[in-house]
């Protein structure tokens, strides 16, 4: 079975690649990634020697590698990681948002088309249905799109492009969308990273606006096993949500990552909100579960004890991506990006 990966050197692509080699002997891996700012090949060292695994440096927007990648490789299956995933960038700068996570999903659908591809997965996220007030139920896969920051509304679009390629060129493609993920080798600018690591140093942890913005975490192994069910067992043209359960204050995680950290509370600062800061996501997970088989098996608590501890005993990881210092090595190793 072949499997290409798009994005596999960023976080949820890393853990999925590691996933699939543990549960599927005979599977074959091809990890297409340009190896952004993100993108880091240190986070798969402990597979890189497998036999069934193997790497191209691309970009997904550059049509012509996509397909040369397609053509030598001719995946079944080919399950799309790769994005500009960060929503302060994308207040930012939102081009590169819209020309990875749009044209290069186009790009993607083009190649999955002309190669006879039997199954896409496109790895979207519960942003595309924009904020939930405190008393509204979750979104369910029926809720209208309406994203509301640039990120969600590329990675909304690259949900319609998939759709439209489903009702017109019956494309075998799935959508999953899932909550916030956390666990090992997640890029050090998103909230848990960045707060462990800050507490780490005992720099403050900067929370954005009252703290009361709610997230809904998931621990990236289920993502995984989630992406992997909806590949495998998922109709074509349908989408899942994959949520947690598990909704939590932003401040009320910021506590708890200093708890087990041996912190004091003292390091958190209100600052500044962020620009059309989404108040809350929740999923309704009930497709996924009766349609896949699939629920969240890992307990938050537990996890949230897990992910800090590999952030401590991971410094010369996290070191290397602060730095960059591990890009001048593959630069020299792949070439210029
Ligand atoms: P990430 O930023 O850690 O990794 C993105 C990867 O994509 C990197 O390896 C990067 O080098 C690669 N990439 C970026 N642009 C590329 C391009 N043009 N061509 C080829 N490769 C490129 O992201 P992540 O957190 O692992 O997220 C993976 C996917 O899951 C994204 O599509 C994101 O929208 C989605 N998602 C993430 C979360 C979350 O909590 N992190 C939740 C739901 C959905
Ligand atoms: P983030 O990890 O950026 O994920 P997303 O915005 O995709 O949900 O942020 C998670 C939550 O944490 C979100 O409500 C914003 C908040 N946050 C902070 O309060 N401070 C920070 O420094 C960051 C990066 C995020």
């Amino acid at each position: 079975m072949r499997v290409l990966v798009t994005g596999g050197a960023g976080f949820i692509g890393s853990n999925f690649i590691r996933y699939l080699l543990d549960h599927e002997p005979e599977v074959k891996i091809l990890n297409l990634d340009a190896l952004t700012y993100a993108g880091n090949l240190e986070s798969l060292s402990d597979v890189q020697a497998d036999p069934r695994y193997g790497f191209v440096k691309a970009d997904i927007t550059d049509a012509q590698a996509v397909q040369q990648a397609f053509d030598a490789f001719r995946p079944e299956t080919a399950i799309n990681f790769a994005a500009e995933s960060h929503v302060d960038r994308s207040i930012l700068d939102a081009g590169v948002f819209v020309r990875t996570n749009v044209q290069g999903v186009l790009a993607l659908l083009e190649a999955v088309r002309e190669f006879g591809v039997e199954r896409f997965v496109q790895v979207s996220t519960d942003e595309v249905y924009g904020s939930l007030k405190l008393e509204e139920p979750p979104f369910t896969e029926e809720s209208p799109l309406a994203p509301n920051s640039p990120y969600a509304a590329s990675k909304a679009a690259a949900d319609l492009l998939v759709r439209s390629y489903v009702k017109t060129h019956s494309l075998p493609a799935v959508i999953t969308r899932c909550s916030n993920n956390y666990g090992p080798y997640q890029f050090p600018e998103k909230f848990i990273p960045l707060f462990v690591l800050n507490a780490i140093k005992d720099e403050p942890l900067p929370l954005y606006g009252d703290g009361k913005n709610v997230r809904d975490w998931i621990h990236v192994a289920d993502h995984c096993a989630g992406i992997w069910a909806a590949a495998t067992r998922g109709e074509p043209g349908r989408v899942y949500n994959l949520g947690g359960g598990n909704e939590w204050e932003n401040i009320e995680v910021a506590r708890l990552l200093l708890t087990h950290l041996e912190k004091s509370e003292d390091l958190i600062r209100l600052v500044t909100d962020r620009p059309g800061h989404d108040r809350r996501y929740a999923l309704s997970s009930d497709r996924a579960a009766s349609e896949l088989g699939w629920s969240p098996a890992q307990r938050f608590e537990e996890g949230i004890a897990d992910t800090v501890a590999w952030y401590r005993e991971n410094a010369g990881w996290c070191e290397a991506v602060a730095s960059g210092e591990y890009r001048d090595y593959y630069e020299q190793q792949y070439g210029e990006r």
